[in-house]
């Protein structure tokens, strides 16, 4: 069988698969104001490293999204032992399944990137709350490419987009977010503690075509260092 590169994470079980992990998660949002009474959509929650930080930490009200149904089994399976209440459930951000302006705060880790960004991000405005805010991890193409590298990304990563920074803020604009502040995110600067570190909850099948899906992702990683980065965009 191919697998995906998703497939590959949700197969892991990788917990804090976006660029920075949870470290830099807690940077960003320890600059807002988050109490009992906020409402938190992870969209693309994966294993719910982040959204199980986020009740923990803030006691909020956090809902969980993911296409991925061994996504969604282990994230659950991580807030049943842990006892907390978060709404989680199997669902397409390109669709998401709640009823208009519902959130406080959006997540995006590593999620967007990865679906049609013209179906999601109108679908995320919708679901915000008239001052709600998205905060987005997401890749960006730091400088052209030949054909034929940006096949190879975006064919191994199933992108249905790879877009530039400028390319980021028309779709955050044409979606009606009027403020939009853009961070450089540089991976490595930050040395990652081992309290912040990735985790993993293993699915019982493992075989040799996941090693290379991820041996293949580090190669794409070193070999595009100059021409893939990250931004984090908080909008509003
Ligand atoms: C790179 S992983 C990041 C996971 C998580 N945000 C984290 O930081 O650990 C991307 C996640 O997005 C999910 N995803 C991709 N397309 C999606 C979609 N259309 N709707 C919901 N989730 C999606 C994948 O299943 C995967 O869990």
């Amino acid at each position: 069988m191919k697998y995906t590169y998703l497939d590959c994470l949700a197969l892991f079980g990788v917990g804090g698969a976006h660029p920075g992990g949870l470290q830099l998660t807690k940077k960003i949002l320890a600059e807002e104001k988050i109490n009992k009474e906020t409402t938190l959509l992870d969209a693309g929650c994966g294993t719910g490293q982040t959204a199980a930080y986020l009740q923990q930490h803030y006691g909020c009200s956090v809902s969980a999204l993911d296409n991925n149904s061994t996504m969604v089994d282990k994230a659950h399976q991580r807030f049943s032992s842990l006892g907390l209440p978060i709404d989680t459930k199997v669902g397409d951000i390109e669709n998401p399944p709640y009823p208009d302006k519902q959130f406080d705060i959006v997540l995006s880790e590593s999620v967007i990137s990865f679906t049609r960004v013209s179906a999601t991000i109108p679908e995320i405005k919708r679901v915000l709350k008239q001052n709600g805010r998205l905060f987005a991890i997401e890749t960006v193409l730091e400088q052209p490419l030949s054909e034929e590298e940006r096949s190879h990304i975006v064919d191994f990563y199933r992108f249905p987009q790879l877009f530039t920074e400028e390319e980021w803020l028309t779709a955050f604009r044409d979606a009606g977010f009027q403020r939009i502040d853009v961070t450089k995110y540089q991976p490595g600067l930050v040395k990652v503690d081992e309290q912040h570190a990735a985790d993993y909850s293993l699915s019982e099948t493992i075989d040799d075509g996941l090693l290379e899906i991820l041996e293949e992702h580090e190669e794409i990683m070193q070999q595009h260092k100059e021409n893939l980065g990250f931004r984090i965009f908080r909008c509003s």
